[in-house]
């Protein structure tokens, strides 16, 4: 059992910390969102991650876990802190790193006993060098050491993520940050990865960029597909299942979205130019990912011909199912470009439009699919949600103003859509 703290209680401290209490250990989680603190001490979960509030209540219970705005004991309690805060893109696409920075200089003045301090937040290559110079400019007389653990949870699967990882890479420049990260993953049995501070950073960065090539990959194939009719879905299965090339992370649709693929891609991107080195296959990737979202666009007016005065069912809002996080969400420009062009949007999203009605002016929010569907002249299915195969699309084909359907995440059987009478559209499925 060891005492850890978690600066940062987001959708990436949160989830650390409730996954090393429900090991076993103590922890106490520390954010300065004094509203989020309440909730979490009022038993109250406030993003929507499935498993959270089940591990977060049993460990609450045992009192593995607690929460605090109060960095100085925190830290003061801990033998490692991890560092857990948000690293948001500046207009440059560099990271904002001064979340991390000040975190550093509060944990540095509330060192009294040895610590280790971990980067969980993905930061740039070099940024536990600044995080280790900055404690060294603050602490006194007290021994630390620092370290990288980059994480590797996916939004709306992140429990299972952290507790049956593929592998754990730590980052350590010694002995003793090596054993204590090791004893603390170890009721995991993960596979480890033990590397310098400097290969853990950059791994992050690569496994993001690589996964987001895949993907922006796959789209510019659906495109190729789309101008000849042919089938991406039958493509990226005929192309994953060489070991080599792998499967996952080859579905087409509307591009990436969420709060780490586009901001860590620029920021990698970024450093490289920085550090002499461009790695201009990223600026495609990005741009791919950009223009993705207009060819959709573009598909919606080619199928409903005029846009102007015509209502769009949106289904989904989330820059992916089981998540009711808006952060770049593709739908965002979607719907704004479609706003435009003196489109109606009605939007249903299971989990995800208390987080949407802020950044979205102007939409309809419905109760339900099948009220942001009534009287539509089609449905823009944004968002794999699965709720969204299971529903009666015999009823929703009755209340639409005309039975159109444009898959933006070729998520519905086309077969199963024409047998109903639906136009169906999808991306890169020209051929039904
Ligand atoms: C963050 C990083 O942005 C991401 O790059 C990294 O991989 C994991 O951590 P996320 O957990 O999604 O991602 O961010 P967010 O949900 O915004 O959580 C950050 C939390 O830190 C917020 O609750 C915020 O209130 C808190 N915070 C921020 C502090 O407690 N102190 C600060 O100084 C800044
Ligand atoms: C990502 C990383 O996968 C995870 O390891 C961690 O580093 C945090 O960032 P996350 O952003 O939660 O996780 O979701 P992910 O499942 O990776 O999907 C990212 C985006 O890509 C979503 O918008 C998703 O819809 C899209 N996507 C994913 C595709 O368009 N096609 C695919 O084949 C896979």
């Amino acid at each position: 059992m060891q005492k850890v703290a978690i600066i940062g209680a987001g959708y990436v401290g949160l989830v650390t910390g409730a996954c090393f209490a429900h090991l076993g250990n103590k922890v106490v989680c520390v954010d300065n969102d004094l509203k989020k603190i309440k909730m979490l001490n009022a038993g109250k979960i406030p993003i929507y991650e499935p498993g959270l509030d089940r591990i977060v209540r049993q460990a609450r219970k045992k009192k593995k876990i607690t929460f605090t705005s109060n960095i100085g004991p925190a830290v003061q309690n801990s033998d490692i802190v991890f560092i857990c805060v948000n690293t948001p893109p500046k207009d440059d696409g560099g990271a904002d790193l001064s979340y991390v920075e000040n975190v550093s200089r509060e944990i540095a003045k509330n060192l009294k006993r040895y610590c280790l301090i971990v980067e969980k937040s993905t930061v740039p290559v070099q940024t536990g060098e600044r995080v280790y110079q900055t404690i060294l400019d603050h602490v006194r007389g007290v021994e630390f050491d620092v370290a990288s653990n980059p994480e590797f949870l996916r939004e709306g699967s992140a429990i299972e993520d952290f507790l049956a990882p593929d592998r754990v890479v730590i980052g350590v420049s010694s002995a003793r940050a090596e054993k204590l990260l090791r004893q603390l993953y170890a009721p995991l049995k993960a596979r480890m990865v033990v590397t310098d501070i400097k290969s853990a950073e950059i791994i992050k960065h690569a496994s993001n960029s690589f996964l987001a090539t895949k993907i922006s990959f796959i789209n510019s194939v659906a495109r190729v597909c789309d101008a000849v009719g042919a089938d991406v879905e039958k493509v990226a299965e005929g192309m994953g299942l060489d070991p080599r090339i792998g499967a996952s992370f080859l579905k087409a649709g509307i591009g990436f979205g969420g709060f780490c693929f586009p901001k860590d891609l620029a920021a990698f991107l970024h450093m490289s130019h920085a550090l002499g080195v461009p790695f201009n296959l990223l600026k495609e990737v990005l741009e791919i990912n950009e223009t993705q979202k207009q060819y959709y666009v573009k598909l919606i007016e080619k199928v409903l011909w005029n846009l102007r005065g015509k209502k769009v069912a949106m289904l989904g809002l989330a820059f992916k199912g089981n998540t009711d996080d808006m952060r770049f969400a593709p739908s965002i420009d979607i719907i704004e470009a479609l706003q435009k062009e003196g489109v109606t949007i009605q939007a249903y999203d299971p989990q995800a439009m208390e987080r949407a009605k802020p950044v979205l002016r102007g939409v309809k929010y419905a109760k339900d699919a099948y009220e942001a569907c009534k009287g539509a002249d089609a449905v823009a299915l944004v968002t794999d949600w699965k709720e969204f195969k299971d529903l009666d699309w015999k009823r929703i084909k009755k209340s639409l103003h005309q039975p159109v359907i444009l898959d933006g995440r070729n998520f519905l059987s086309p077969q199963e859509m024409k047998k109903l009478g639906f136009n169906y559209h999808a991306i890169g499925r020209k051929a039904f």
